[in-house]
């Protein structure tokens, strides 16, 4: 009974598109070149570099010379979060954050705390959003830096980050948005945003895992120590020789989702919209997170009476996650669906479905036909199931 695996997991990662995976494996072979070396294997792979910035900036729309390229998501967040605040330090030691951060951010504001730094943590309203009236009481003369996130990878709620940054940006406060889950899936226009951080990855959007990139605004003030310290590449900022092919990639990746982001959202929405219908008229059955005003790539639910890791091992071959995949290590209820007021046994019954460009329609109701059965099955095996 070897089925084939239906792979519903895209916000954890992504099949590398087959365009992108040709050109990594035609660059390993052949440009070899050091983008810092003077002589002309060195000067082509640095037009590549150069090439692939201006693609992803094509697509965020912002000065190509304002990319720092990372090793994804994780060290684009811990370089923006501890680079501003230890840069700002003599000015102020106040920051704010939300407890439903990816861990990359959490655990590095945590480490900011250790070093003396003041954290508050917005928790978020029961839809997922930031509540910007509290957000505005806690602002203070001290807060230095800001960090909320696009899209959250576990329910897919989108923050209002042009709101937000404009506050920041009315007090002089940085403003840092981890955009791992959005870029090139919605719009991203940092030429109207007031953001001065932004992180990104490659790996979500059908490119290499490995390959990130950090936005930094030219503005006054908006500067960030470095985490790493070498050979001067990239402005001292974060230093090491580029990985040419995989940059290029990204380059790609961030072309490719430029040219079908509006025909992938709306592929993508209508399959959302199948599965929650399919799945929603069960009973005991909620989304969770706000219904509008999200990704709707990402399908977060929540089943009374049952337990997410029977109910992953009941849904094979369909590939899901519980929690974040990022968690899935520990069996702690998500801390993400614990913020939006979930009790412990809802967030532990959730599975989180996430669509992406490859899906099909078969996929989904092939999702809708094991969550159904699964749900009920497990059920029926609940001893302590409430009449
Ligand atoms: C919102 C968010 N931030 C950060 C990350 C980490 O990204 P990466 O795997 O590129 O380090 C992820 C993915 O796991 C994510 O979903």
């Amino acid at each position: 009974m070897n089925e084939k695996p239906v792979y519903l997991d895209y916000a954890a990662t992504t099949p590398v598109d087959p365009r992108v995976a040709e050109l990594v494996a035609a660059l390993f072979a052949e440009d070899y070149g050091n983008a810092s070396s003077n002589h002309a294997i060195g000067r082509r792979a640095a037009a590549l570099v150069d090439e692939a910035a201006e693609r992803l900036a094509a697509l965020v729309k912002c000065d190509p010379e304002r990319l720092i390229w990372t090793s994804g998501a994780t060290e684009s967040d811990n370089l923006a979060i501890a680079g501003a605040a230890r840069y700002r330090e003599r000015r102020g030691k106040h920051l704010i954050t939300m407890p439903t951060e990816h861990k990359a951010v959490t655990d590095m504001f945590r480490e900011l705390e250790r070093e003396g730094f003041e954290v508050t943590w917005l928790k978020p309203q029961p839809d997922g959003r930031l509540d910007l009236a509290e957000f505005e009481e806690a602002l203070r003369d001290d807060t230095q830096l800001v960090s909320i996130m696009h899209v959250n990878n576990e329910t897919g709620v989108v923050q209002d980050i042009g709101a937000i940054g404009a506050m920041c940006r009315d007090r002089d406060v940085l403003f840092h948005v981890d955009a791992a889950q959005g870029l090139g899936k919605l719009q991203i226009d940092l030429s109207a945003l007031p953001v001065d951080l932004m992180s990104f990855t490659a790996h979500k959007l059908y490119g290499p895992k490995g390959i990130g990139a950090l936005y930094v605004a030219d503005r006054p003030g908006c500067h960030i120590e470095p985490l790493l310290f070498g050979g001067g590449q990239q402005r001292r900022i974060r230093p090491g020789t580029l990985p040419v092919p995989m940059i290029a990639a990204f380059g790609l990746t961030a072309a490719i989702a430029k040219e079908s982001m509006h025909a992938d959202l709306e592929h993508i929405a209508g399959l959302a919209e199948r599965l929650w219908a399919g799945i929603s008229n069960l009973p005991g059955v909620s989304l969770n997170g706000a219904y509008y005003g999200r990704f709707p790539g990402i399908v977060n639910v929540s089943a009374d009476d049952v337990e997410g890791e029977s109910l992953l091992l009941a849904l094979e071959p369909v590939c899901v996650a519980t929690g974040s995949a990022c968690n899935s290590q520990s069996q702690e209820p998500s801390a993400v669906l614990r913020a939006l007021g979930l009790s412990d046994a809802q967030a532990q019954s959730a599975i989180r479905f996430s669509i992406g460009r490859p899906t099909t329609v078969e996929e989904v109701d092939l999702a809708i036909e094991r969550y159904t059965s699964a749900v009920e099955r497990l059920r029926a095996l609940a001893p302590e199931r409430a009449a």
